[in-house]
């Protein structure tokens, strides 16, 4: 890992431990990519530059010397907008003039070892400044006088490098910014492919493979948050890598509101890919002597195919995003009443649900939605947060009493930026939600969404939730957000204003979440956003694992839990064994089926287990005491993803390798019957010379015929069978 500075070239090299990242600062200060990948020596890399012109149609700076620098046909490091680079721009701002032609040029530089914190916003950290390198790069635009600071670290270990912008102004007069992307990256050829991660509610990230195209395309979210529609993550990669080889550039931006990731494929076969905050419904007013803060994005170059990038981003995440106590410890294993009662809970029945619960070995009940006020259903109560003590008796106290005695932690859920409409406190507080003065406001839920771009609305929900939380022994929160953005204004600013409050909104709920899991660091926080759909790495910074979605049907898990892998760890993703048949899909799954795919994260029930036969009771208290043994691997180990279930209709694996190669988990799911199957599978990650023994069987393989022979799991599987094969090191 190193950050040099070639004084007579004028170029920057960027290394991590395989790759390397080059700019130049070259005529007129302009700031021009010149290669990212792997990693390459020290040569001047100048002589890529192509000089393609055409006189009429890319026009040139007057500081060049000629026509052939022009900035339309070669790679740019910040391309702005207007000023003779027709692609997609990462930069623009509106001067006072009313114009928005930007031109940045390099100023000065400065190396330092260590990472600095983004004001208000999520980040990757290093816990010794040792372990980072920075480079930041100071960009000027003399008319605007706006000075841009790029952003560049690198964390020992790793091939990734976090990039934002910081943009100042240094005049007399406001300015607006109209977009400032994280990131942008010029590569030379249009040979690629792209990946990203599209649902919709119970169906999050599913994964898509396309070649890119000349012109634009573009994945995003203007929802609000960063949605079940589309995630920040997207994947960049040879059309020939595989998940072990080939080139593979990862994206993923640490935000969780408004998002845009653009690739363009420009006429001469040069790609673009630009990542950050969506500038469609943004605009950003900065005052003499203000700062603005983009959101960090997370670039992960890998050689080694799709799998060597994700694992790369999972102990980024694991490690250097997620937080607190809970980073590495052992989370709770839970049982959420959701899908048991709804919410026609009584006392009595949670009584009955702990008392199952807590000789299985289940750690903690977590109470959901309609413990407060008069919610009995969707249309009413929340922002209320006042416990409804006829609904439970003797309130979270006595709750919480009956779950120490059972030795059982309490969780509770709670959904901190909504209000409904029927409740006290909208009554109280009409403008206190998103809303444009004079216009309808849409309904989600029956609910709106408080302004947490005020600072009294963020004060008053953050007194609202910890009242709640000192009230009772309370070990966990779910932290839920069911309602995407609209109307999005605000009472509290001015008309020219009215563009931030989507950003302003994020750094709100930043704010109230970075206040909340800091006053009660040892409660352990869970992201829901109607499960999956705020499921990126800005909510992992204070949330170290999300609900992944709300549907727990097995073979829609395989998928949604498979395509969150490619940039997100086990360790985020909360995955339960629910009843069936499921309530969202309505199919039969064998117990066993639902434990072995919920295994493969932050696991738990969601189902009355009070009612569950005394066979399947067994079944949940051996899950139990299987998750707590192979929990290191699966969730501090190597993800392996062998069998894709978005391309093969039959069946689909995957398998986690403890750090130490001691130890691989092999998860399977048949997904549908084949007569006269065959079910074979090589493993990847193991110590080639060491002897693994298989654990049910008793059986010893040698690594390297696990991997190359690979193991034969038998014939004519039956639709829905699945299992989880462990092989320990002899
Ligand atoms: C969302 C969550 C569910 C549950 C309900 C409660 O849909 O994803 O798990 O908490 O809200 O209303």
């Amino acid at each position: 890992m190193q950050i040099t500075y070639n004084e007579n070239r004028k170029t920057f090299k960027i290394d991590t431990e395989n790759s390397s990242y080059v700019m130049i600062v070259r005529k007129g200060g302009h700031l021009q990519h010149m290669y990212y990948g792997a990693y390459v020596g020290d040569d001047d890399l100048e002589y890529m530059f192509s000089d393609v012109i055409n006189e009429s149609f890319t026009p040139w700076p007057p500081c060049a010397e000629d026509s052939h620098f022009a900035l339309d046909t070669q790679p740019q490091e910040y391309p702005c907008n207007g000023t003779g680079d027709y692609r997609i721009s990462a930069f623009s701002l509106e001067m006072p003039c009313g114009n928005s032609a930007t031109s940045l040029k390099y100023v000065s530089h400065e190396i330092f070892s260590g990472k600095k914190k983004l004001s208000g916003l999520p980040a990757t950290y290093v816990e010794d400044e040792a372990d980072a390198v920075t480079l930041e790069i100071k960009m000027r635009d003399e008319l605007a006088c706006a000075d841009v600071i790029l952003s560049y670290s690198v964390i020992k270990g790793y091939d990734a490098i976090m990039r934002h912008t910081r943009v100042l102004n240094s005049g007399k007069a406001p300015f607006f910014i109209e977009k400032a992307y994280s990131c942008c990256v010029d590569f030379n050829e249009k040979d690629y492919d792209i990946i990203h991660f599209y649902g919709t509610w119970a169906a999050e990230r599913q994964m898509e493979r396309k070649p890119v195209i000349q012109g634009i395309s573009e994945i995003a979210s203007k929802r609000g948050s960063s949605s079940h529609n589309h995630n920040p993550f997207i994947v960049l990669c040879d059309h020939m890598a595989t998940e072990d080889f080939g080139s593979v550039y990862g994206f993923a931006l640490c935000y969780s509101g408004n998002f845009s990731a653009k690739v363009e494929v420009d006429t001469f076969d040069q790609t673009r890919v630009i990542m950050g905050i969506n500038p469609e419904d943004f605009k950003w007013k900065l005052s003499p002597g203000e700062e603005f803060t983009s959101p960090e994005a997370i670039m992960v170059y890998s050689s080694n195919g799709i799998g060597g990038m994700s694992r790369q981003y999972h102990k980024i995440i694991r490690k250097h995003i997620c937080r607190g106590k809970y980073r590495d410890i052992r989370r709770p294993i839970l049982i959420n009443n959701w899908e048991a009662t709804y919410f026609e809970f009584t006392t009595e029945k949670l009584y009955a649900i702990a008392d199952a619960a807590a000789p299985l070995g289940i750690e903690m009940l977590v109470l959901d939605d309609g413990w407060f006020a008069t919610r009995n259903d969707d249309k009413t109560s929340i922002g209320d947060w006042i416990v409804n003590e006829n609904k439970l008796q003797g309130g979270l106290k006595a709750l919480s009493d009956k779950l120490t005695s059972l030795n059982m932690k309490l969780g509770l859920w709670f959904e901190p930026e909504i209000v409904s409409f029927d409740s006290d406190l909208y009554r109280a507080h009409p403008d206190w939600v998103l809303h444009v003065e004079g216009r309808d406001r849409s309904i989600g839920r029956y609910t709106a969404v408080l302004d947490l771009s005020r600072k009294e609305v963020e004060d008053y929900v953050f007194e609202a939730v910890s009242k709640i939380l000192r009230s009772a022994d309370i070990s966990y929160v779910k932290w839920d957000f069911n309602r995407n953005l609209t109307e999005v204004g605000s009472k509290a600013l001015p008309c020219d204003q009215q563009k931030e409050v989507f950003h302003r909104y994020v750094l709100g709920v930043y704010s109230l979440a970075e206040r909340l899991t800091s006053t009660f660091p040892d409660i352990l926080f869970e992201g829901c956003s109607g499960g999956g759909g705020r499921f990126d790495c800005g909510m992992f910074y204070y949330f170290p694992q999300i609900w992944t979605s709300d549907d727990t049907d097995a073979f829609e898990r395989c998928k949604i839990q498979y395509g969150s892998s490619v940039g997100y760890p086990a360790s985020v993703m909360s995955a339960h064994v629910s009843a069936s048949p499921n309530h969202q899909t309505f199919r039969e799954m064998p117990f066993k089926t639902r434990g072995d795919v919920a295994t493969s994260g932050a696991f738990g029930y969601e189902l009355d287990l009070s009612i569950i036969s005394e066979e399947e009771k067994e079944m949940v208290k051996a899950q139990v005491e299987r998750y707590k043994e192979l929990y290191d691997t699966i969730v501090n180990g190597d993800n392996y993803r062998l069998i894709d279930p978005f391309t093969n209709n039959r069946w689909c694996a995957w398998e986690y390798v403890s750090e130490d190669k001691s130890q691989a988990v092999l998860t399977y799911v048949v997904t549908r019957f084949k007569v006269k199957g065959r079910y074979h599978i090589k493993l990847k990650g193991l110590d080639p010379d060491a002897t693994y023994r298989e654990k049910v069987s008793g059986r010893c393989y040698k690594g390297n015929t696990l991997m190359n022979v690979g193991i034969n799991l038998g014939n004519d599987l039956h639709e829905a069978h699945s299992d989880i094969v462990v092989f320990d090191k002899v």
